[in-house]
């Protein structure tokens, strides 16, 4: 089976580019089926959910072209309002297409989302800000309905700052008639990149990235042109590995203020960090300290996108480190695959303690979710010996060709591609 082939224990030196931000680009994509028009969008990363995205929009009538990292997005023929079954299932943010679609078509159907396994992923703030807009939603055995003659702006209070809720909400009020505000909503750089592309069409929203977001609706939206901002995540997990390997690595084209917190956290745990405009430069020193505790929360806290990522590097660290997820219920996967490298990882329910240092040794690991796979090649590159991590598809959603990119840095790292009689054999 196709996996990543990894010697561990050669440090990260060099420059890494970080390109455009997959969580910003999917809601983007999204809401050009609000307009009937034409798009340009830049920094558009070329990875797995991307193309589902696309693939959905052509399902729907859109015509895109992708040249490079720009995206040539055509919505003026768009001629059916489902998304078909199988595309839903392959990625959870084809949820997204549920508010442009009443919004702009009076009708979406829909059917349940897949998506990674890192909990009981819910869509209930979804479904229930639409009817608040004056949708009415129908789920029937995973088939999911949404018609609307008109939506009409309302006040949202959302239960959690759940970020998808707060943008297809965000989407689908951009068209409503009158004023909605959404209280409680999600503050992550992401909303903040998508208020700016709904405002360059044409809509009226304020406060996007902050917790109170205030749209007027207005009747019509337009084409427009637009630049994805960075990939904080990418950036973060480029910062642990080098930070892991007591490497000395510069991040180019990153925006450190949408990583406060993590930036706060390597620099606690004794990383050297020198901060520019839109560079940032990582020198890891190890053994790094540990940290006594770690909440994973919305933002502007720790991001839970790199828990992982940072439980694997707190293994290396001397003493005992706490790592408490509190955005999902199930996202400690990874940990076992850490234990079987030799790593101490003791997890109960929502919380992790790491005892550290432990010396991680190569094994045949499985990545059973994006982020998870991330930290399963983190440790392989600071492990002793041969590292196999196997699961890629789940990397390979969110890393645009990982290897290469570590390897450019330094890293023995190799994709063994499984030949297709191996494949078929599971
Ligand atoms: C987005 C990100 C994902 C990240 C997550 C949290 C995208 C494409 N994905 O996912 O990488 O890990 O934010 O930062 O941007 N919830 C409900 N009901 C709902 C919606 C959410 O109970 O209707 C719960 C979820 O189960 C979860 C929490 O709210 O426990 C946060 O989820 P949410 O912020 O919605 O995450 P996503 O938008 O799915």
């Amino acid at each position: 089976m196709s996996h990543l082939l990894i010697e561990g224990g050669r440090p990260l030196v060099g420059r890494h580019k970080v390109y455009g931000a997959k969580n910003a680009a999917l809601p983007i994509l999204a809401a050009t089926v609000l307009a009937r028009d034409t798009f340009e969008i830049e920094n558009v990363p070329d990875l797995l959910d991307l193309k589902i995205m696309i693939a959905i929009l052509h399902a729907l009538g859109a015509r895109v072209r992708r040249e490079g990292t720009t995206l040539y997005v055509d919505t003026r023929e768009i001629h059916r309002t489902e998304v078909p079954e199988e595309l839903m299932g392959q990625m959870r943010s084809s949820l997204f297409l549920m508010g442009p679609l009443v919004a702009r078509y009076r009708e979406a159907t829909l059917y349940r989302p897949g998506g990674c396994a890192i909990g009981t992923r819910r869509i209930d703030f979804h479904v229930e800000g639409l009817r608040r807009l004056g949708a009415r939603v129908v789920e029937e055995g995973g088939r999911i309905e949404a018609r609307a003659l008109a939506l009409r702006g309302a006040t949202i209070v959302l239960p959690y700052p759940s970020v998808g809720a707060t943008e297809n909400l965000m989407m689908a009020a951009a068209l409503a008639e009158g004023t909605t505000r959404i209280v409680n909503a999600a503050r992550e750089p992401e909303i903040e990149d998508l208020g700016r592309f709904l405002n360059a069409m044409g809509a009226r929203v304020y406060g996007a990235g902050e917790a109170t977001i205030v749209v007027e609706g207005v009747r019509e939206l337009r084409g427009t042109r637009h630049r994805v901002i960075p990939d904080r995540i990418v950036a973060g997990t480029f910062l642990f590995a080098a930070a892991i390997t007591g490497g000395d690595v510069v991040l180019e084209d990153a925006r450190p203020e949408h990583m406060e917190a993590v930036l706060d956290l390597l620099a606690t745990s004794g990383a050297e960090l020198e901060v520019g405009a839109d560079t940032i430069r990582l020198r890891g020193k190890l053994p790094p300290r540990p940290l006594p505790r770690v909440v994973t929360a919305p933002h502007p806290g720790f991001p839970t996108d790199l828990q992982p990522q940072l439980v694997t590097y707190l293994t290396q660290s001397e003493g005992t480190s706490v790592v408490v997820e509190t955005v999902f219920d199930g996202r400690f996967r990874h940990a076992e695959e850490l234990v079987r490298m030799g790593a101490k990882i003791y997890v109960d329910q929502r919380t992790a303690v790491i005892e550290g240092p432990t010396r991680l040794k190569g094994e045949r690991v499985r990545a059973y979710d994006l982020r998870g796979g991330a930290a399963l090649v983190l440790a392989g590159l600071a492990a002793e010996g041969t590292t196999r991590v196997y699961g890629l598809t789940h990397i390979d959603r969110g890393y645009m060709r990982i290897e290469e990119e570590l390897a450019a840095l330094g890293a023995s790292i190799r994709r063994v591609s499984a030949t297709r009689e191996e494949e078929a054999a599971g």
